[in-house]
Protein backbone atom coordinates (compact mmCIF):
# COMPACT_ATOMS: atom_id res chain seq x y z
CA UNK A 1 0.00 0.00 0.00
CA UNK A 2 1.45 3.67 -0.83
CA UNK A 3 2.45 5.52 1.85
CA UNK A 4 -0.20 8.26 0.77
CA UNK A 5 -3.27 5.69 1.05
CA UNK A 6 -5.77 7.20 3.38
CA UNK A 7 -7.49 4.25 4.93
CA UNK A 8 -11.37 5.17 5.65
CA UNK A 9 -12.21 3.22 8.35
CA UNK A 10 -16.05 4.04 8.76
CA UNK A 11 -18.18 3.66 12.01
CA UNK A 12 -21.43 4.70 10.97
CA UNK A 13 -23.16 1.16 11.98
CA UNK A 14 -21.37 1.42 15.36
CA UNK A 15 -20.32 4.63 16.40
CA UNK A 16 -23.22 6.33 14.38
CA UNK A 17 -25.92 3.78 15.95
CA UNK A 18 -24.79 5.17 19.48
CA UNK A 19 -26.09 8.26 18.25
CA UNK A 20 -29.86 8.55 20.73
CA UNK A 21 -32.47 7.41 18.18
CA UNK A 22 -30.47 5.97 15.27
CA UNK A 23 -31.20 2.66 15.60
CA UNK A 24 -30.81 0.30 12.82
CA UNK A 25 -32.32 -2.98 11.99
CA UNK A 26 -30.02 -6.39 10.54
CA UNK A 27 -31.86 -5.37 6.84
CA UNK A 28 -30.74 -1.75 7.54
CA UNK A 29 -27.67 -2.52 8.62
CA UNK A 30 -26.86 -4.75 5.92
CA UNK A 31 -28.30 -1.83 3.03
CA UNK A 32 -25.53 0.34 4.20
CA UNK A 33 -22.89 -1.79 4.62
CA UNK A 34 -23.59 -3.04 1.13
CA UNK A 35 -23.42 0.81 -0.23
CA UNK A 36 -20.00 1.34 2.33
CA UNK A 37 -18.87 -2.15 0.10
CA UNK A 38 -20.13 -0.36 -3.09
CA UNK A 39 -18.22 2.77 -2.46
CA UNK A 40 -14.61 0.95 -1.53
CA UNK A 41 -14.58 1.87 2.06
CA UNK A 42 -11.39 0.30 3.38
CA UNK A 43 -12.80 -0.98 6.68
CA UNK A 44 -16.62 -1.41 7.73
CA UNK A 45 -16.77 -1.26 11.88
CA UNK A 46 -20.06 -3.10 11.66
CA UNK A 47 -20.72 -3.16 15.41
CA UNK A 48 -20.30 -4.26 18.79
CA UNK A 49 -21.04 -7.62 18.96
CA UNK A 50 -21.16 -8.20 23.15
CA UNK A 51 -23.44 -5.81 22.93
CA UNK A 52 -26.58 -7.04 22.42
CA UNK A 53 -27.78 -10.12 20.06
CA UNK A 54 -28.77 -7.35 17.64
CA UNK A 55 -25.36 -6.26 17.11
CA UNK A 56 -23.70 -9.71 16.79
CA UNK A 57 -25.98 -10.59 14.52
CA UNK A 58 -25.17 -7.71 12.21
CA UNK A 59 -21.71 -7.74 12.69
CA UNK A 60 -21.75 -11.89 11.62
CA UNK A 61 -24.38 -11.11 9.04
CA UNK A 62 -22.05 -8.47 7.70
CA UNK A 63 -19.21 -10.37 7.43
CA UNK A 64 -20.87 -12.88 5.53
CA UNK A 65 -21.82 -10.79 2.71
CA UNK A 66 -19.24 -8.52 2.27
CA UNK A 67 -16.20 -9.57 0.27
CA UNK A 68 -14.33 -6.23 -0.59
CA UNK A 69 -14.01 -4.30 2.60
CA UNK A 70 -12.62 -5.43 5.61
CA UNK A 71 -15.64 -5.97 8.34
CA UNK A 72 -14.48 -4.90 11.87
CA UNK A 73 -16.10 -5.55 15.42
CA UNK A 74 -15.48 -3.99 18.53
CA UNK A 75 -14.70 -5.15 21.72
CA UNK A 76 -13.49 -3.96 24.89
CA UNK A 77 -10.46 -5.07 26.53
CA UNK A 78 -12.11 -8.39 27.75
CA UNK A 79 -11.56 -12.33 26.89
CA UNK A 80 -14.83 -12.24 26.68
CA UNK A 81 -15.63 -9.44 24.49
CA UNK A 82 -13.07 -10.19 22.60
CA UNK A 83 -14.19 -14.31 22.37
CA UNK A 84 -17.75 -12.36 21.07
CA UNK A 85 -16.23 -10.48 18.49
CA UNK A 86 -14.36 -13.38 17.10
CA UNK A 87 -16.90 -15.68 16.75
CA UNK A 88 -19.03 -12.57 14.84
CA UNK A 89 -16.54 -11.93 12.57
CA UNK A 90 -16.37 -15.64 12.03
CA UNK A 91 -17.42 -15.76 8.17
CA UNK A 92 -15.32 -12.22 7.26
CA UNK A 93 -13.18 -12.63 4.56
CA UNK A 94 -10.93 -10.03 5.71
CA UNK A 95 -11.81 -9.23 9.40
CA UNK A 96 -10.43 -6.83 12.12
CA UNK A 97 -10.77 -7.03 16.03
CA UNK A 98 -11.16 -3.24 17.53
CA UNK A 99 -10.27 -3.15 21.25
CA UNK A 100 -10.27 -0.74 23.70
CA UNK A 101 -9.48 0.63 26.92
CA UNK A 102 -9.77 4.39 28.65
CA UNK A 103 -5.93 5.26 29.34
CA UNK A 104 -6.70 9.02 30.34
CA UNK A 105 -6.16 10.17 34.36
CA UNK A 106 -10.42 10.47 34.51
CA UNK A 107 -11.20 7.37 32.85
CA UNK A 108 -9.01 5.51 34.84
CA UNK A 109 -9.78 6.88 38.07
CA UNK A 110 -13.40 6.86 37.49
CA UNK A 111 -14.62 4.94 34.77
CA UNK A 112 -11.85 2.17 35.26
CA UNK A 113 -11.00 2.44 38.82
CA UNK A 114 -7.68 0.91 38.02
CA UNK A 115 -4.44 1.74 38.37
CA UNK A 116 -2.22 3.06 35.40
CA UNK A 117 -0.50 -0.39 35.40
CA UNK A 118 -3.03 -2.56 35.48
CA UNK A 119 -4.76 -0.69 32.64
CA UNK A 120 -1.26 -1.05 30.79
CA UNK A 121 -1.34 -5.01 31.55
CA UNK A 122 -4.71 -5.16 29.86
CA UNK A 123 -3.48 -3.35 26.99
CA UNK A 124 -1.18 -6.45 26.37
CA UNK A 125 -3.15 -8.95 27.21
CA UNK A 126 -6.40 -7.45 25.33
CA UNK A 127 -4.41 -7.21 22.02
CA UNK A 128 -2.09 -10.20 22.38
CA UNK A 129 -4.97 -12.06 23.06
CA UNK A 130 -6.98 -11.03 19.77
CA UNK A 131 -4.30 -11.43 17.66
CA UNK A 132 -4.79 -15.47 18.51
CA UNK A 133 -7.92 -14.38 15.92
CA UNK A 134 -6.66 -12.46 13.32
CA UNK A 135 -3.11 -10.62 12.14
CA UNK A 136 -5.67 -7.38 12.12
CA UNK A 137 -6.15 -6.33 15.06
CA UNK A 138 -6.67 -2.36 16.00
CA UNK A 139 -6.37 -0.91 19.43
CA UNK A 140 -7.53 2.33 20.74
CA UNK A 141 -6.70 4.23 24.03
CA UNK A 142 -9.90 5.81 24.77
CA UNK A 143 -10.09 9.02 25.41
CA UNK A 144 -6.80 9.61 24.00
CA UNK A 145 -6.45 13.12 23.76
CA UNK A 146 -6.99 13.97 27.32
CA UNK A 147 -4.20 10.87 28.44
CA UNK A 148 -0.43 11.93 29.46
CA UNK A 149 2.48 11.54 26.79
CA UNK A 150 4.81 9.23 28.36
CA UNK A 151 1.21 6.72 29.98
CA UNK A 152 0.05 7.22 26.28
CA UNK A 153 3.38 6.12 24.55
CA UNK A 154 3.98 3.81 26.55
CA UNK A 155 0.72 1.80 26.31
CA UNK A 156 0.71 2.24 22.27
CA UNK A 157 4.76 1.28 22.41
CA UNK A 158 3.05 -2.25 23.85
CA UNK A 159 0.06 -2.59 21.88
CA UNK A 160 2.59 -2.72 18.42
CA UNK A 161 4.55 -5.22 20.46
CA UNK A 162 1.35 -7.35 21.30
CA UNK A 163 0.89 -7.20 17.71
CA UNK A 164 -1.83 -4.26 16.98
CA UNK A 165 -1.54 -3.18 13.31
CA UNK A 166 -2.99 -0.01 13.67
CA UNK A 167 -3.33 2.46 16.56
CA UNK A 168 -6.56 4.66 16.45
CA UNK A 169 -5.93 7.64 18.33
CA UNK A 170 -9.42 8.58 19.67
CA UNK A 171 -10.74 12.20 20.99
CA UNK A 172 -13.33 10.64 22.57
CA UNK A 173 -14.97 13.50 23.64
CA UNK A 174 -14.49 16.11 20.87
CA UNK A 175 -12.24 18.47 23.26
CA UNK A 176 -9.09 18.92 21.14
CA UNK A 177 -8.38 21.93 18.26
CA UNK A 178 -6.49 20.91 15.27
CA UNK A 179 -2.77 22.26 16.01
CA UNK A 180 -2.75 20.43 19.44
CA UNK A 181 -4.06 17.32 17.75
CA UNK A 182 -1.33 17.02 15.32
CA UNK A 183 1.10 17.74 17.56
CA UNK A 184 -0.11 14.63 19.84
CA UNK A 185 0.17 12.50 17.00
CA UNK A 186 3.70 14.24 15.87
CA UNK A 187 4.97 13.37 19.38
CA UNK A 188 4.31 9.35 19.12
CA UNK A 189 5.48 9.60 16.11
CA UNK A 190 8.86 10.97 17.21
CA UNK A 191 8.76 9.04 20.86
CA UNK A 192 7.37 5.70 19.90
CA UNK A 193 10.13 3.65 18.71
CA UNK A 194 7.74 0.93 16.95
CA UNK A 195 5.51 3.72 15.57
CA UNK A 196 6.78 2.61 11.92
CA UNK A 197 4.79 -1.10 12.26
CA UNK A 198 2.18 0.32 12.82
CA UNK A 199 -0.93 2.58 10.62
CA UNK A 200 -1.72 5.45 12.93
CA UNK A 201 -5.64 5.98 12.66
CA UNK A 202 -7.78 9.12 14.41
CA UNK A 203 -11.38 9.00 15.38
CA UNK A 204 -12.82 12.59 16.29
CA UNK A 205 -15.93 13.56 17.78
CA UNK A 206 -17.26 16.84 16.82
CA UNK A 207 -18.24 18.06 20.44
CA UNK A 208 -16.55 21.65 19.14
CA UNK A 209 -17.50 21.38 15.31
CA UNK A 210 -13.88 20.60 14.62
CA UNK A 211 -13.76 16.62 14.23
CA UNK A 212 -13.44 16.65 10.38
CA UNK A 213 -10.23 19.85 11.15
CA UNK A 214 -8.67 17.32 13.50
CA UNK A 215 -8.78 14.19 11.59
CA UNK A 216 -6.90 16.62 8.24
CA UNK A 217 -4.38 17.42 10.39
CA UNK A 218 -3.51 14.06 11.51
CA UNK A 219 -3.05 13.62 8.07
CA UNK A 220 -0.99 15.65 7.61
CA UNK A 221 1.46 15.01 10.21
CA UNK A 222 1.45 11.14 9.06
CA UNK A 223 -1.57 9.59 10.28
CA UNK A 224 -3.32 6.99 7.41
CA UNK A 225 -6.49 6.07 9.00
CA UNK A 226 -9.48 8.50 9.39
CA UNK A 227 -12.53 6.98 11.09
CA UNK A 228 -15.44 8.85 10.18
CA UNK A 229 -19.32 8.32 9.94
CA UNK A 230 -22.28 9.07 6.74
CA UNK A 231 -23.59 12.56 7.84
CA UNK A 232 -21.13 12.55 10.76
CA UNK A 233 -23.65 10.78 12.55
CA UNK A 234 -22.21 9.64 15.82
CA UNK A 235 -22.26 9.94 19.59
CA UNK A 236 -23.25 13.31 21.40
CA UNK A 237 -22.38 15.96 18.54
CA UNK A 238 -21.59 13.08 15.95
CA UNK A 239 -18.04 11.53 14.66
CA UNK A 240 -15.85 13.51 11.53
CA UNK A 241 -18.13 13.16 8.59
CA UNK A 242 -16.91 11.08 5.51
CA UNK A 243 -17.98 13.22 2.87
CA UNK A 244 -16.32 16.16 4.34
CA UNK A 245 -12.95 14.05 4.79
CA UNK A 246 -13.48 12.62 1.23
CA UNK A 247 -14.17 15.95 -0.47
CA UNK A 248 -11.53 17.96 1.68
CA UNK A 249 -9.37 15.06 0.03
CA UNK A 250 -10.58 15.60 -3.62
CA UNK A 251 -10.21 19.10 -3.70
CA UNK A 252 -7.35 20.41 -1.66
CA UNK A 253 -5.20 17.42 -2.99
CA UNK A 254 -2.75 20.00 -3.36
CA UNK A 255 -2.56 20.93 0.20
CA UNK A 256 -3.26 17.39 1.19
CA UNK A 257 -1.60 14.77 -1.53
CA UNK A 258 -3.02 11.90 -0.26
CA UNK A 259 -4.73 9.04 -1.70
CA UNK A 260 -8.26 7.39 -1.16
CA UNK A 261 -9.69 5.07 -3.58
CA UNK A 262 -13.10 5.24 -2.26
CA UNK A 263 -15.78 7.04 -4.82
CA UNK A 264 -16.98 10.34 -3.98
CA UNK A 265 -19.76 9.52 -6.61
CA UNK A 266 -21.58 7.61 -4.06
CA UNK A 267 -21.64 9.86 -1.64
CA UNK A 268 -25.54 11.22 -2.21
CA UNK A 269 -26.39 7.72 -1.81
CA UNK A 270 -24.75 7.05 1.07
CA UNK A 271 -26.09 9.69 2.99
CA UNK A 272 -29.71 9.61 1.72
CA UNK A 273 -29.77 6.15 2.76
CA UNK A 274 -28.57 6.42 6.20
CA UNK A 275 -30.86 9.60 6.76
CA UNK A 276 -33.78 7.46 5.28
CA UNK A 277 -32.76 4.89 7.89
CA UNK A 278 -32.04 6.58 11.01
CA UNK A 279 -34.93 9.41 9.95
CA UNK A 280 -31.92 12.00 10.95
CA UNK A 281 -32.54 14.78 8.47
CA UNK A 282 -29.35 16.31 6.72
CA UNK A 283 -29.61 19.67 7.72
CA UNK A 284 -30.25 22.43 4.42
CA UNK A 285 -26.59 23.88 4.80
CA UNK A 286 -24.76 20.67 5.66
CA UNK A 287 -21.24 20.44 3.89
CA UNK A 288 -21.45 18.21 1.06
CA UNK A 289 -24.76 16.53 1.62
CA UNK A 290 -26.58 18.86 2.53
CA UNK A 291 -29.91 20.41 0.15
CA UNK A 292 -28.14 23.73 -0.54
CA UNK A 293 -24.31 22.59 -0.68
CA UNK A 294 -24.63 23.00 -4.09
CA UNK A 295 -27.54 25.66 -4.55
CA UNK A 296 -26.86 29.75 -5.26
CA UNK A 297 -29.66 31.82 -4.39
CA UNK A 298 -28.32 35.29 -4.70
CA UNK A 299 -28.64 36.83 -8.38
CA UNK A 300 -24.60 37.67 -8.70
CA UNK A 301 -23.64 34.06 -7.63
CA UNK A 302 -26.31 32.61 -10.44
CA UNK A 303 -24.97 34.72 -13.12
CA UNK A 304 -21.29 33.95 -11.86
CA UNK A 305 -21.76 29.64 -12.02
CA UNK A 306 -23.72 30.46 -15.30
CA UNK A 307 -20.71 32.19 -16.76
CA UNK A 308 -18.37 29.94 -14.91
CA UNK A 309 -19.51 27.27 -12.86
CA UNK A 310 -16.28 27.59 -10.89
CA UNK A 311 -16.74 31.21 -9.73
CA UNK A 312 -18.79 30.00 -6.87
CA UNK A 313 -18.40 26.24 -6.99
CA UNK A 314 -14.82 24.66 -5.83
CA UNK A 315 -16.34 21.15 -6.75
CA UNK A 316 -18.85 19.87 -9.21
CA UNK A 317 -22.08 18.37 -8.08
CA UNK A 318 -21.43 15.31 -10.25
CA UNK A 319 -18.18 14.53 -8.28
CA UNK A 320 -20.54 14.14 -5.06
CA UNK A 321 -23.46 11.96 -7.20
CA UNK A 322 -25.45 14.27 -7.71
CA UNK A 323 -26.70 14.70 -11.36
CA UNK A 324 -28.41 17.60 -12.95
CA UNK A 325 -31.59 16.79 -14.67
CA UNK A 326 -34.47 18.56 -16.55
CA UNK A 327 -36.70 15.69 -17.05
CA UNK A 328 -39.86 16.25 -15.74
CA UNK A 329 -41.80 13.51 -14.20
CA UNK A 330 -45.70 13.16 -13.90
CA UNK A 331 -48.33 10.65 -14.67
CA UNK A 332 -47.32 9.63 -18.22
CA UNK A 333 -43.72 8.91 -17.52
CA UNK A 334 -43.16 5.65 -18.15
CA UNK A 335 -41.04 3.02 -16.65
CA UNK A 336 -37.55 3.71 -18.00
CA UNK A 337 -37.90 7.17 -17.20
CA UNK A 338 -38.26 6.83 -14.05
CA UNK A 339 -35.54 4.67 -13.09
CA UNK A 340 -33.36 6.85 -15.13
CA UNK A 341 -34.40 9.37 -12.75
CA UNK A 342 -33.43 7.40 -9.77
CA UNK A 343 -30.10 6.72 -11.12
CA UNK A 344 -29.57 10.94 -11.63
CA UNK A 345 -30.82 11.00 -8.02
CA UNK A 346 -28.12 8.26 -7.49
CA UNK A 347 -30.06 5.44 -6.28
CA UNK A 348 -29.57 1.98 -7.56
CA UNK A 349 -32.37 -0.38 -6.70
CA UNK A 350 -33.02 -4.00 -7.66
CA UNK A 351 -35.88 -4.74 -9.38
CA UNK A 352 -38.67 -5.62 -6.84
CA UNK A 353 -37.81 -2.42 -5.34
CA UNK A 354 -38.13 -0.53 -8.42
CA UNK A 355 -41.60 -2.12 -9.19
CA UNK A 356 -42.65 -1.31 -5.68
CA UNK A 357 -41.22 2.47 -5.78
CA UNK A 358 -42.48 3.09 -9.51
CA UNK A 359 -46.07 1.86 -8.49
CA UNK A 360 -45.76 4.26 -5.28
CA UNK A 361 -44.99 6.95 -7.79
CA UNK A 362 -48.06 6.08 -10.25
CA UNK A 363 -50.29 6.24 -7.12
CA UNK A 364 -48.33 9.70 -6.58
CA UNK A 365 -48.60 11.23 -9.55
CA UNK A 366 -52.33 10.71 -9.98
CA UNK A 367 -52.48 12.72 -6.87
CA UNK A 368 -49.65 15.15 -7.97
CA UNK A 369 -49.61 17.01 -11.03
CA UNK A 370 -46.00 17.87 -11.08
CA UNK A 371 -43.66 15.33 -9.56
CA UNK A 372 -40.29 16.83 -8.35
CA UNK A 373 -36.76 15.43 -7.60
CA UNK A 374 -37.64 15.83 -3.70
CA UNK A 375 -40.79 13.85 -3.93
CA UNK A 376 -39.05 10.77 -5.58
CA UNK A 377 -36.62 11.13 -2.76
CA UNK A 378 -39.27 11.04 -0.34
CA UNK A 379 -41.13 8.50 -1.92
CA UNK A 380 -37.48 5.95 -2.30
CA UNK A 381 -36.39 6.79 1.33
CA UNK A 382 -39.99 5.55 2.53
CA UNK A 383 -39.34 2.54 0.48
CA UNK A 384 -35.78 2.11 2.08
CA UNK A 385 -37.14 1.97 5.82
CA UNK A 386 -37.49 -1.78 6.15
CA UNK A 387 -41.11 -2.34 7.52
CA UNK A 388 -41.15 -6.07 6.12
CA UNK A 389 -40.60 -7.40 9.48
CA UNK A 390 -42.75 -4.74 11.73
CA UNK A 391 -44.63 -6.21 14.88
CA UNK A 392 -47.55 -3.46 14.15
CA UNK A 393 -48.62 -2.45 10.60
CA UNK A 394 -51.32 -0.19 9.75
CA UNK A 395 -54.12 -1.87 7.86
CA UNK A 396 -56.30 1.22 7.68
CA UNK A 397 -57.33 4.44 9.15
CA UNK A 398 -60.21 7.32 8.82
CA UNK A 399 -60.32 10.76 10.48
CA UNK A 400 -63.15 13.22 11.24
CA UNK A 401 -62.10 16.70 12.24
CA UNK A 402 -63.11 20.29 11.50
CA UNK A 403 -65.46 22.36 13.13
CA UNK A 404 -68.27 20.20 12.64
CA UNK A 405 -65.93 16.97 14.57
CA UNK A 406 -65.50 18.19 18.14
CA UNK A 407 -63.51 16.68 19.52
CA UNK A 408 -61.68 14.79 16.46
CA UNK A 409 -62.33 11.22 16.41
CA UNK A 410 -59.70 8.54 14.50
CA UNK A 411 -61.01 5.16 14.02
CA UNK A 412 -58.41 2.81 13.04
CA UNK A 413 -57.12 -0.87 12.29
CA UNK A 414 -53.81 -2.02 13.27
CA UNK A 415 -52.15 -5.97 12.37
CA UNK A 416 -49.99 -6.57 15.89
CA UNK A 417 -48.07 -9.78 15.13
CA UNK A 418 -50.74 -11.07 13.00
CA UNK A 419 -53.70 -10.08 14.49
CA UNK A 420 -55.84 -7.38 13.75
CA UNK A 421 -57.61 -5.24 15.68
CA UNK A 422 -59.87 -2.31 15.56
CA UNK A 423 -60.37 0.80 17.65
CA UNK A 424 -62.05 4.44 17.51
CA UNK A 425 -59.92 7.50 19.87
CA UNK A 426 -60.96 10.78 20.09
CA UNK A 427 -58.29 13.45 20.89
CA UNK A 428 -56.99 17.13 21.28
CA UNK A 429 -56.53 17.30 17.19
CA UNK A 430 -56.45 15.12 14.69
CA UNK A 431 -52.70 13.79 15.58
CA UNK A 432 -53.75 12.83 18.90
CA UNK A 433 -56.84 11.25 18.00
CA UNK A 434 -54.82 8.85 15.48
CA UNK A 435 -51.86 8.17 18.18
CA UNK A 436 -54.38 7.22 21.06
CA UNK A 437 -55.97 5.08 18.85
CA UNK A 438 -52.22 3.13 18.35
CA UNK A 439 -51.84 3.11 22.17
CA UNK A 440 -55.03 1.47 23.05
CA UNK A 441 -54.31 -1.14 20.06
CA UNK A 442 -50.79 -1.37 21.29
CA UNK A 443 -50.09 0.02 24.95
CA UNK A 444 -46.57 1.20 25.53
CA UNK A 445 -45.73 3.60 28.06
CA UNK A 446 -42.80 5.60 25.51
CA UNK A 447 -42.92 9.11 25.35
CA UNK A 448 -43.31 11.37 22.35
CA UNK A 449 -40.08 13.88 21.88
CA UNK A 450 -40.30 15.20 18.87
CA UNK A 451 -43.65 15.07 16.38
CA UNK A 452 -42.18 17.05 12.83
CA UNK A 453 -43.98 17.49 9.97
CA UNK A 454 -41.79 18.60 6.69
CA UNK A 455 -43.83 19.68 3.36
CA UNK A 456 -41.49 17.97 0.45
CA UNK A 457 -42.55 20.36 -2.04
CA UNK A 458 -44.20 23.53 -2.33
CA UNK A 459 -48.01 23.49 -2.79
CA UNK A 460 -51.01 22.35 -1.05
CA UNK A 461 -50.64 18.79 -2.75
CA UNK A 462 -47.09 18.20 -1.49
CA UNK A 463 -46.36 14.97 -0.10
CA UNK A 464 -45.79 15.10 4.18
CA UNK A 465 -42.61 13.74 5.70
CA UNK A 466 -42.91 13.28 9.16
CA UNK A 467 -40.78 11.96 11.82
CA UNK A 468 -41.80 10.98 15.48
CA UNK A 469 -39.21 10.55 18.40
CA UNK A 470 -40.07 8.51 20.88
CA UNK A 471 -38.48 7.67 24.36
CA UNK A 472 -38.50 4.32 26.89
CA UNK A 473 -36.75 4.02 29.84
CA UNK A 474 -33.41 6.36 27.88
CA UNK A 475 -33.69 4.78 24.77
CA UNK A 476 -34.91 6.80 21.94
CA UNK A 477 -35.89 5.61 18.20
CA UNK A 478 -36.65 7.71 15.09
CA UNK A 479 -39.06 6.78 12.89
CA UNK A 480 -40.49 8.77 9.61
CA UNK A 481 -43.19 8.60 7.20
CA UNK A 482 -44.12 10.55 4.19
CA UNK A 483 -47.58 10.18 2.41
CA UNK A 484 -49.57 12.99 0.56
CA UNK A 485 -51.44 12.31 3.81
CA UNK A 486 -50.11 14.14 6.38
CA UNK A 487 -52.37 12.06 8.98
CA UNK A 488 -51.38 8.75 7.13
CA UNK A 489 -47.86 9.75 7.59
CA UNK A 490 -47.88 10.76 11.35
CA UNK A 491 -49.16 7.23 12.28
CA UNK A 492 -46.67 5.72 10.01
CA UNK A 493 -43.77 7.80 11.36
CA UNK A 494 -45.08 6.65 14.55
CA UNK A 495 -45.16 2.92 13.75
CA UNK A 496 -41.84 3.27 12.28
CA UNK A 497 -40.50 4.39 15.77
CA UNK A 498 -42.29 1.76 17.52
CA UNK A 499 -41.18 -1.32 16.15
CA UNK A 500 -37.75 0.10 16.19
CA UNK A 501 -38.52 0.32 20.14
CA UNK A 502 -39.20 -2.76 19.89
CA UNK A 503 -36.22 -4.00 18.32
CA UNK A 504 -34.17 -1.77 20.92
CA UNK A 505 -35.80 -2.86 24.19
CA UNK A 506 -33.74 -5.84 23.29
CA UNK A 507 -30.52 -4.40 23.31
CA UNK A 508 -28.31 -4.63 26.55
CA UNK A 509 -29.02 -2.10 28.82
CA UNK A 510 -26.10 0.90 28.01
CA UNK A 511 -24.77 0.72 32.07
CA UNK A 512 -23.88 -3.19 31.43
CA UNK A 513 -21.71 -1.63 28.32
CA UNK A 514 -19.27 0.47 30.47
CA UNK A 515 -15.74 -1.21 30.92
O1 LIG B 1 -14.84 7.67 20.83
C1 LIG B 1 -14.17 6.68 21.17
O2 LIG B 1 -13.22 6.76 21.95
C2 LIG B 1 -14.56 5.39 20.63
C3 LIG B 1 -13.61 4.26 20.85
C4 LIG B 1 -14.32 2.98 21.06
C5 LIG B 1 -12.66 4.19 19.70
O3 LIG B 1 -15.57 5.29 19.97
ZN1 LIG C 1 -16.25 7.29 19.23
Amino acid sequence: MASDHVVIFDTTLRDGEQSPGASMNLEEKLRIASVLEGMGVDVIEAGFPIASEGDFAAVNEIAKVVKNSTICGLARATHMDIDRAAEALKPAERKRIHTFLSTSPLHMKYKLQMEPDAVHAAVIDSVTYARKFTDDVEWSPEDGSRTEHDFLCRCVESAIKAGARTINIPDTVGYAVPEEFAALIKMLFNRVPNIDQAIISVHCHNDLGLAVANSLAALKVGARQVECTINGLGERAGNAAMEEILMALRTRSDAMPFSSTVKTEDIMKASRLVSAITGFAVQPNKAIVGKNAFAHESGIHQDGVLKNAETYEIMTPESVGLTQSTLVMGKHSGRHAFKEKLIGLGYELGDNAIQDAFKRFKDLADLKKDVFDEDIIALVDDEVVVRANDRIKLVSMEILCGTEHRPPKAEMALNVDGAVNTCKATGDGPVDAAFNCVKQLFPHHANLQLYQVHAVTEGTDAQAEVTVRLEEDGKTVNGSGAETDTMVASVKAYLNALNKLLVKREKTDPSALSV
